[in-house]
């Protein structure tokens, strides 16, 4: 297969904005003319998602006339992929948008919100194991002993959703007619999903939401310098709070049913503030 040449950028720059898809909801994407695509494992550093539901692709859309560069399906944490979690984002961070949106499947702690809902995360609880964060690239050379420092503040935040691109989410929202939520999402390691005991830990300790993925993501898009936030959408209550227990195939079929809405939502993302025209691809 065909690996990019040394400039991504004209391969697949030029997009007004950054979305990643997560577990299902590849199918956002599906009704945008694709520019050009490129599989993860022509990307130097990546190699395919080993989950069903993950593609595995860079495919540049145009919507309207603007330009959205999707990310289709992700590597997770619990696949032992921080190295290439760090490549992606920043394969996406030279592409120049500056902003990435991240999508997620996420089972719901809290009863207010139930599946096939999206909500836009107000803040996170890192609970991967966190190797990623011992990461430090602009260390000077010659220093190899870990310093701790803070996540927050400094010059380096980090785990930090910017609130303007959060805001513009809410009002893509309003106008695609999307009833959107807020919530703070709590990021475990997975694979394996949550006891009941666990759930009820982190309904105590204020969580909303809970998903295996997006700590990594936000974590490099800071480190890069991008803007990000992070959309979920709700596919299951979490473990104990439903007859049955949360399982990946109804998370994918909940997802592939919701893509349709994210799509909308994307629409009038992309399209910025101020037009209000028709939400069509
Ligand atoms: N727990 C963790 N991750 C998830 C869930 C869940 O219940 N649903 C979708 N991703």
């Amino acid at each position: 297969m065909r690996r990019i040449g040394s400039d991504p950028k004209s391969e697949l720059g030029g997009a007004d904005l950054t979305v990643l898809l997560g577990s299902g909801l590849g199918g956002a994407c599906e009704r945008f003319p694709v520019v050009r695509s490129l599989e993860f494992e022509q990307i130097p550093g990546l190699t395919p998602p080993s989950v069903s539901g993950h593609r595995g692709e860079f495919r540049l859309c145009s919507i309207n006339d603007r330009r959205c560069l999707f990310i289709v399906g992700r590597k997770h944490y619990y696949e032992r992929a921080d190295k290439e979690i760090r490549a992606m984002v920043r394969f996406a961070a030279a592409l120049g948008t500056g902003e990435l949106v991240l999508t997620s499947a996420a089972g719901s702690v809290d009863s207010r919100l139930s599946p096939g809902e999206l909500v836009v995360v107000e803040d996170i609880m890192d609970f991967q194991d966190r190797d990623y964060r011992l990461t430090r690239p602009a260390e000077p050379a010659g220093r190899s002993s870990v310093v701790p420092r803070p996540l927050r503040g400094g010059n380096s935040p980090l785990l930090c959703l910017d609130p303007s691109l959060r805001s513009r989410i809410e009002k893509a929202a309003i106008k695609a007619g999307i009833a959107l939520k807020r919530g703070v999402l709590a990021c475990v390691s997975g694979p394996a999903y949550e006891t009941p005991a666990e759930v009820r830990a982190l309904q105590e300790i204020g969580a909303s939401l809970v998903t295996m993925s997006a700590a990594p993501e936000v974590f490099f898009a800071n480190q890069a310098g991008l803007r990000v936030a992070a959309l979920c959408l709700v596919t299951n209550l979490a473990t104990g709070l439903a007859q049955s227990a949360p399982s990946h195939k109804s998370v994918l079929e909940i997802g592939k049913r919701s893509s349709r809405a994210l799509g909308d939502l994307i629409v009038h993302l992309v399209r910025g503030p101020d037009v209000t025209a028709a939400p069509d691809g």
